[in-house]
């Protein structure tokens, strides 16, 4: 069975104790939802924000990105690490000027198909940009759910990552939800109170309706064995 009203403790929550004012969230311009999210994926927030000011001021837009030398964009990059994220970078805004007229696609399903882009990636920009409401999960957010349902299959497996897919689709809040809250909310718990280890649990929104702190063992929640 599925948690009483799930999605709207983590809207509320997240309007009051989740991450504020960061400069990709007060903007639905996919580009820079974009941009934020790929220099996220491997680096925390108070590193981003530098890159982040610095790459706009270089490449105001997708055009002006997809028209520079990569080797001015992997200049930008240096330091942040991961430099296939920045290969990707280039090519995507190559893609989205050529293939589709310097516009990102407004669909998750779209996005996904983009260079760099996966799905729960596709699925935040989507979620942030154009309200679509669909699931993201990412390695924090999968964590959070697999605890808030007790979900006890193997993640190494693709099955149950399939299966958790599904469980996080049947979360997503209905028509006239907010979704940027909702999936802000997410990653917000997994990286602020839905810790690896030692999670706190008493400042958590989920805490009612956590199934793996009703067991008492939240931190043995996602099961996953060792490759
Ligand atoms: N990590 C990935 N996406 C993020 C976001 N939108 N805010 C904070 N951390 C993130």
């Amino acid at each position: 069975a599925v948690p009483g009203d799930i999605a709207g403790r983590v809207v509320r929550w997240q309007r009051s104790h989740g991450r504020q004012g960061l400069p990709w969230q007060d903007t639905r311009d996919p580009y820079r939802v974009w941009l934020s999210e790929i220099m996220l994926q491997q680096t925390q927030v108070a590193v981003v924000l530098g890159y982040y000011e610095r790459f706009l001021l270089r490449f105001p837009d997708v055009r002006a990105l997809a028209a520079a030398p990569l080797d001015d964009v992997l200049g930008l990059w240096s330091g942040l690490g991961y430099y296939s994220r920045a290969r990707n970078l280039h090519r995507c805004a190559q893609q989205v000027v050529e293939q589709h007229g310097g516009r990102f696609p407004a669909s998750a399903a779209a996005l996904d198909t983009l260079p760099g882009i996966g799905r729960s990636t596709a699925a935040a920009i989507a979620a942030f940009c154009f309200g679509e409401r669909v699931a993201i999960l990412d390695g924090n957010v999968k964590r959070v759910l697999a605890r808030a349902l007790a979900f006890g299959d193997d993640l190494a497996a693709g099955a149950a990552q399939r299966a958790l897919w599904d469980r996080a689709g049947e979360l997503v809040p209905r028509d006239g939800a907010d979704m940027p809250a909702y999936t802000q909310g997410l990653m917000d718990l997994g990286a602020t109170v839905c810790l690896v280890r030692e999670p706190s649990c008493l400042l958590c929104p989920l805490e009612s309706e956590c199934l793996a702190r009703r067991e008492g063992r939240p931190d043995s929640y996602p099961v996953r064995t060792r490759k």
